[in-house]
C-alpha cells in the first residue's frame, strides 16, 4: 500500500472504566471509502473523534495525511470535514448563507464563497431552498445540508458518522449517490454505520469494531468468505422430482434440506458445485432453476458478534 491518508496504530481510548476504543489499528489509502461497522457503544463515534482532534487517545497514535492529530491538530483540522461539528449550521440563516459564511469564515472572498456555495446547493440538489432558513429543510435537506458545509473547504478526507440513521429510503439512496460521486473525485471518507448494506453498497473496505476492538477487517467479500458456507437451492418443477434428489444428494456427501419444490444444499467450496449438479444429473431429476447463495453481511455481523465475548 502506499502511504495510507488515514493511519491508526493500535490506539485505545478509556473513559473511567469504559475501554471505547481497544487497541485499534486501521489504514485507509487515499480516495477509498472505509466503512466502520459496529453496534451502538461499539467506539465508532469515539474513533471519529480522536481521528478529527477532538478527542487525544489515552495511548496509540493516529495520521491524518502523515500529520499526528495530537501534535499537529492544526494541520489535520485543514484537511478533514466533520459533518455537523466544525460546521455548525445556523438554522436561522438561509442553506445559502450558512455555506457562504463558512466559506467566508475559511478565507474565501465574498465571490468565491458564493461561487463554492452554488456549487455545492447544486451537487446537493438544495439550489431549490437555497433561499429558504435551515430550520424549514427536512430530514434529507438538513443532512445534505450539513455534509454539503463540511465540504466548503475541499477537505482530502471526511467523516461521516452514522450520516444515513433516521432518514428515510429515498434519502439514504441520495446520500449514497453524493458519497459515490466524492469519492470518484478523489475524497476519502471514512464512514461509521450499523447498516450492513450501506457498508456493502459504499465502502472498499470495512472495519468491524464490537466493545472497541477491531474483530475483523477486510473487503465485504471477504468479510462474506470468513462466513465460509454458501448454499446451492435447486428448484423443480415437479415437487416429486425434489424429493428424490435428496437421497443421492445425501449419498454424495451433501445435507441437503428439502422443502416442497426446492432443495437447499450447503456447500464450503465452489469446487463442490460441480459435485452436486453431477448428483442431481444422475439422480434423473429435472432442474427448472438452480442458484448459489451468497453470504450476506448480515450472516457475517452475526457470526462475529457471536465469536465476540462483549457483544450480547
Ligand atoms: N465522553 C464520554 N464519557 C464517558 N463514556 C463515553 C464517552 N463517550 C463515549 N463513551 C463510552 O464509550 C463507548 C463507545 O461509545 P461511542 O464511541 O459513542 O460508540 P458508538 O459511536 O459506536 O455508538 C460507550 O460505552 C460509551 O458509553
Ligand atoms: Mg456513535
Amino acid at each position: 500500500m502506499t502511504d495510507p491518508i488515514i493511519e491508526v496504530s493500535h490506539v485505545s481510548r478509556r473513559f473511567g472504566d469504559v475501554l471505547a476504543l481497544d487497541d485499534v489499528s486501521l489504514r485507509v489509502p487515499q480516495g477509498s471509502v472505509l466503512g466502520l461497522l459496529g453496534h451502538n457503544g461499539a467506539g465508532k463515534t469515539t474513533l471519529i473523534n480522536v481521528l478529527s482532534t477532538l478527542l487525544p487517545p489515552t495511548s496509540g497514535t493516529a495520521r491524518i495525511a502523515g500529520y499526528d492529530v495530537v501534535r499537529q491538530s492544526h494541520e489535520v483540522c485543514t484537511r478533514i470535514g466533520l459533518t455537523g461539528q466544525f460546521a455548525a449550521v445556523d438554522e436561522q440563516l438561509s442553506g445559502r448563507d450558512n455555506l457562504v459564511l463558512i466559506a467566508r469564515l475559511l478565507g474565501a472572498s465574498r465571490r468565491e464563497a458564493r461561487q463554492r456555495a452554488d456549487e455545492l446547493l447544486e451537487l446537493f440538489d438544495l439550489t431549490e431552498a437555497a433561499r429558504r432558513p435551515a430550520r424549514s429543510y427536512s430530514g434529507g435537506m438538513r443532512r445534505r445540508l450539513d455534509l454539503s458545509a463540511s465540504l466548503v473547504g475541499h477537505p482530502d478526507v471526511i467523516f461521516l458518522d452514522e450520516p444515513t440513521t433516521g432518514l428515510d429510503p429515498v434519502s439514504r439512496l441520495n446520500l449514497w449517490r453524493i458519497v459515490e460521486e466524492l469519492v470518484a473525485d478523489g475524497t476519502t471518507v471514512l464512514l461509521t454505520t450499523q447498516y450492513l448494506d450501506e457498508a456493502d453498497r459504499l465502502a472498499d473496505s470495512i472495519t468491524v469494531l464490537s466493545s472497541g476492538r477491531v474483530v475483523a477487517a477486510g473487503t465485504a467479500d471477504e468479510l462474506k468468505a470468513q462466513v465460509g458456507q454458501r448454499s446451492v437451492t435447486a428448484t423443480f418443477a415437479d415437487p416429486a422430482d425434489a424429493a428424490r434428489a435428496v437421497d443421492p444428494l445425501r449419498a454424495a456427501g451433501f445435507a441437503p434440506s428439502h422443502d416442497d419444490r426446492r432443495v437447499t444444499i450447503p456447500v464450503t467450496a465452489t469446487r463442490e458445485l460441480a459435485a452436486v449438479v453431477r448428483a442431481l444429473d444422475e439422480a434423473g431429476v429435472e432442474v427448472a432453476d438452480l442458484g448459489i447463495g451468497e453470504p450476506t453481511l448480515d450472516d457475517v455481523y452475526l457470526a462475529l458478534a457471536h465469536h465476540s465475548p462483549a457483544a450480547a
